[in-house]
């Protein structure tokens, strides 16, 4: 497993090409299940959730063609059954589900399993396909969903955390092929939704509401091929701000939208971070000093839990308390433990993290456990005095494209290694 050497203190200076999102191509690539034709997807990110979801679209009968960052998909000829070892590995792909009922009438999928960030249930999943008319089973792990034609149907889907993000996802997909009108209220208004419904509607699905917690779907006979370039990633953009903050820095970031980062540009202005619009690019200034910020997580337009960790690094270097509170995800504090071995000061309260910056971070050898939390390490050894080893790299490399490459053009000194 390969690791990442960082030797720190250097601010990150230049220009930074944002790619495509994780986020929104996941559920994308889903919904190329719901027509025969080809589905064109440009400024897809080669990230290994991208090529495992490949795999899996490749195992229920799809052609696809990755290369150059497009993906050429047609599943023109399908089978309905997602196996457990591919599903389990990566929860997003439980996003098949909707599609694979629409466009079959019956699918079985594995259930998703939880995750080191929390449970990570389906229930809202399960309850807009039931009120689809699916008929739903649990039996030895798998989900069976069947129905002769979904109808549409009025469906509330707020949960215990607010909306859903893939679940909202999954309904809307299978509501473009259901039988009337659907009504999806407390959908997802998360960028990487708007997208997917943006792909959608190029396929011919009728949506309205498209960016608002209220959706309206008119379910169609069919849909057809289409061609579509994915939004920028505006996790990766956050990351990059705050590494360029982190180490006092400046970067441009070319590709990502400010618009959808306006939550967390707010959250670095508060900590003194400045950031300048400048023709479809975004220059992050760190200030003289960071100050401290308390953040909770929301659902968007809120400050997003993706950005929850890197938040916490910077929070780290900043000259006071914050306080810093998930309500997303029930344990997604997983990388407070290593930046305590960097030297921070930080103690977890409930759902809250309480930082105490100001003390510099000193390199060591740290693990990455999951994705965010593997970049707010990196973060921390950028920032940080001397060495430091992130271990188990390849949790980056499920949502950061060539990031050790990206961060040296900036000027890190940073080198992927062979791990232990
Ligand atoms: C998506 O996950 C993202 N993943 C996550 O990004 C992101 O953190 C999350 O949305 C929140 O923004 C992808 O898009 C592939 P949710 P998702 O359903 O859709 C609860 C990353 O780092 N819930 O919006 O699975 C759930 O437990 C990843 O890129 C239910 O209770 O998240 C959580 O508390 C990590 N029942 C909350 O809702 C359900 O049926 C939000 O989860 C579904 C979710």
């Amino acid at each position: 497993m390969d690791s990442f050497l960082i030797h720190g203190g250097t601010p990150l200076y230049g220009d930074v090409q944002i790619g495509g999102s994780k986020n929104a191509v996941l559920p994308i690539m889903a919904a190329t299940l719901l027509t025969a034709e080809t589905c064109v997807i440009r400024r897809v990110p080669d990230l290994s959730d991208v090529r495992f979801m490949v795999k899996i679209l490749e195992s229920l009968g799809a052609e696809v063609h990755f290369a150059g960052g497009t993906l050429t998909i047609r599943a023109s000829a399908i089978q309905g059954f997602g196996d457990y070892e591919l599903i389990r590995k990566m929860r997003g792909s439980i996003c098949i589900l909707g599609p694979l009922v629409a466009r079959l009438q019956t699918a079985t999928v594995s259930l998703p399993g939880g995750c080191i960030i929390g449970t990570r249930p389906i229930d809202l999943h399960l309850k807009g396909l039931a009120a689809l008319g699916a008929k739903l089973t649990i039996d030895s792990g798998y989900i069976r969903a069947e129905a002769p034609r979904l109808k549409g149907a009025i469906i509330f889907l707020g949960g215990r955390a607010g909306p859903t993000v893939l679940g909202t996802a999954n309904i809307l997909m299978a509501a473009t092929l259901a039988d009337g009108v659907t009504l999806i209220e407390s959908a997802a208004c998360e960028p990487e939704v708007v997208d997917l419904a943006n792909f959608l509607s190029s396929m011919g699905a009728k949506i309205s509401g498209i960016g608002s917690p209220t959706l309206t779907v008119t379910g169609v006979e069919e849909l057809h091929g289409t061609d579509h370039e994915v939004i920028g990633d505006r996790i990766e953009a956050g990351t990059f701000a705050a590494a360029a903050a982190a180490t006092g820095g400046e970067v441009v970031l070319h590709g990502a939208r400010p618009e959808h980062l306006t939550a967390v540009l707010d959250k670095l202005h508060e900590a003194g971070v400045r950031a300048e619009r400048t023709q479809g690019a975004l220059t992050i200034k760190a200030g003289s000093a960071l100050r401290p910020v308390d953040v909770t997580t929301m659902p968007y337009p809120g400050f997003p839990t993706d950005m929850q960790a890197q938040l916490m690094t910077l929070m780290c270097l900043a000259s006071g308390t914050s306080v810093i509170t998930e309500r997303i995800f029930e344990s997604r504090f997983m990388h407070a433990a290593e930046l305590m071995r960097l030297g921070a000061d930080i103690s977890i309260e409930g759902p809250s993290a309480i930082v105490k910056g100001g003390r510099p971070l000193s390199g060591a050898p740290v693990m990455a456990s999951d994705l965010r939390a593997s970049a707010a390490l990196v973060i921390a050894g950028l920032a940080g005095r001397g060495d430091t080893r992130v271990n188990r790299v390849y949790h980056l490399d499920r949502g950061y494209e060539k990031m050790e490459e990206k961060l040296r053009r900036l000027g890190a000194k940073i080198e992927r290694v062979d791990g232990e």
